[in-house]
């Protein structure tokens, strides 16, 4: 039975927020509807001075309030402590009469409280999970990538350097026809063509400067290329002082940056592309910023059949490391991304 009863209280239901100062804000609020109630009921000759009922209904602002902000452990507590505060008020002799009514409203409070507080927790624990499916299933994207990337550099890439050295060979062999050779060495440099955009291909899949030299060194390898396979003038500053981060941020930063790039290549028709990177004290700081066609950034928020993936990855990206994204964007206004981390410590090792 003590078990059934534990399965049903979620591990950290029961923790008090103590050490949050709104929380004691809230009591001290419940306090005065309490002493307010007090000293209307003492002071006045009148027994109903204040309509029944209103008293207690101002309760449930701090209680709801406390459920929103703490869930069960913050609502209930607020409602047993107003329900504490009621008890002088309740012996008042001459609020004898009104004891029924108080009782079946303090009990309703309690109900409100346990009902928003059990729901809003309820609600949290679910965010909560989706949050680690998504964390999971950029996991496993990353890896899949990872491996994809392995395989087109030991076998796809082996084989067309293996493929463009024949033809180097058979092109320069004395014995090969001269009406043969001019085909051979276009054959060769496309093979070698191939090889260049597999590369390409490899370095998005599974960036090997990210993990050997940093961000900072990933993010301008990557700018260049992009610069060079698009129209755009490109530019990047990085502000403060750098240093390594913690493989999963460096991860989130980059991809988040990868995005916004492709997005301004793809979306912006934009002349100039900036990417922004401060190593602050109050933490990391990425902003990809395009001064192209721009858009209305509350259409992301619109269902559509044919809404991309992109901008919701980066803010799951952003999140699921303790970041933030803002995309700041309107019709002709250019675009800027930006996406900011808390303070982290430098790897060890
Ligand atoms: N830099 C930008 N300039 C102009 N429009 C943009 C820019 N970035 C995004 N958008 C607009 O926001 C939309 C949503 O972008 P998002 O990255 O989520 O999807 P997508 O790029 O269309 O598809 P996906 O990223 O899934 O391949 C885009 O279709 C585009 O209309
Ligand atoms: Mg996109």
């Amino acid at each position: 039975m003590p078990g059934r009863w534990r399965a049903l209280i979620p591990p950290g239901a029961l923790r008090l927020p103590l050490r949050d100062i709104r929380f004691w804000l809230v009591q001290a609020v419940v306090v005065g509807i309490a002493a307010l109630h007090l000293a209307v009921d003492l002071l006045s000759a009148e027994p109903d001075a204040i309509p029944a009922g209103i008293p207690v209904a101002l309760l449930l602002a701090p209680v709801s309030y406390a459920a929103l902000q703490y869930g069960l452990a913050g609502s209930v507590a607020t409602a047993i402590w107003a329900t504490l505060l009621w008890l002088p008020d309740l012996l008042l002799p001459h609020d004898q009469g009104h004891i029924g009514n108080d009782v079946i409203e303090l009990t309703l409070v309690i109900a409100v409280a346990v009902f928003v507080g059990y729901h809003i927790d309820a609600e949290r624990r679910a965010r909560a999970d989706v949050r680690r499916l998504t964390g999971q299933l950029l996991q496993v994207q990353e890896e899949e990538r990872r491996r994809i990337a392995q395989e087109l550099h030991d076998e796809s890439l082996q084989l067309l350097a293996h493929l463009a050295r024949s033809l180097d060979r058979m092109e320069t062999s004395p014995s090969a026809p001269a009406s043969l050779a001019d085909g051979l060495g276009e054959a060769r440099s496309q093979a070698l063509d191939i090889a260049g955009r597999l590369r390409a291909v490899v370095a998005g899949l599974r960036p090997p400067a990210l993990e050997q030299l940093g961000l900072t060194t990933a993010l301008r390898g990557f700018l260049a290329d992009a610069a060079e396979t698009s129209a755009l003038c490109t530019e990047m500053h990085v502000t403060g002082k750098e240093k390594r981060l913690p493989p999963e941020v460096e991860l989130a930063a980059f991809r988040i940056a990868q995005e916004a790039v492709n997005n301004v290549i793809r979306h912006a028709d934009a002349r100039k592309l900036s990417v922004a990177l401060a190593f602050e004290a109050a933490g990391l700081r990425l902003c990809v910023a395009d001064d192209g066609c721009g858009f209305d950034p509350a259409r992301l928020t619109r269902p559509s059949p044919s809404r991309g993936l992109g901008m919701l990855g980066m803010r799951e990206r952003a999140e699921i490391v303790g970041g933030r994204l803002t995309i700041r964007s309107a019709p002709g206004q250019g675009t800027a991304v930006e996406a900011t981390f808390k303070p982290v410590s430098t790897p060890s090792g």
